[in-house]
């Protein structure tokens, strides 16, 4: 089989306010697929970030520091804008229920119709599914233990930034 120039590099971008478990999982389970994996942080114009860009950065590097081939980076404007400076012609995506496929696929047919850069989705692990940054925060807000859900320095972080 034979791959086109520039199909061996990938994105995978999220917010990562913070960074949790179920990513860790999908970033991996991506970097085993691709000889280097760029995790991106992006702008979501619908999510209100705890975090800023420099805070999701060194969280997102202390995460990914494990992994021989990825690296962090961050963008602030069109997903496929950051995909063509890059050279990368496929975005990863994780999808825990339908209702992120939902969204992922009109994201992912917008993308392609764009610049034709194609997006490969990753099942979230079945005992991770119910991980969202926006939960998490929420639950760790009011109190609740999520020290399981977050890789720990993203924990320690977060509880820091709570009592701040
Ligand atoms: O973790 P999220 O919130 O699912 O990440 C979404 C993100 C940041 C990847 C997405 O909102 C995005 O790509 N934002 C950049 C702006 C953009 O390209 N918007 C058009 C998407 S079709």
């Amino acid at each position: 089989m034979t791959r086109e120039v520039g199909v061996h590099r990938a994105v995978c971008p999220g917010t990562f306010d913070p960074p949790t478990n179920g990513h860790l999982d999908v970033i991996g389970r991506a970097a085993a697929m691709f000889d280097e994996l760029i995790v991106a942080t992006g702008v979501n114009q619908s999510k209100k970030r705890l975090f800023d860009d420099d805070e999701r950065v060194a969280m997102l590097r202390e995460v990914v520091a494990g992994f021989g081939n990825v690296t962090v980076g961050t963008f602030d404007g069109l997903l496929v804008d950051y995909c063509r400076a890059e050279g990368i012609k496929v975005i990863v995506k994780g999808v825990r229920t339908a209702g992120d496929y939902d969204y992922e696929l009109q994201m992912a047919l917008m993308n392609r119709r764009l610049t034709g850069v194609e997006t490969v989705f990753v099942p979230a692990a079945p005992e991770l599914a119910h991980l969202s940054s926006s939960l998490v925060k929420e639950v760790a807000r009011f109190g609740g233990d999520v020290s399981g859900f977050l890789p720990a320095d993203v924990h320690r972080r977060l509880m820091a930034k709570l009592s701040a």
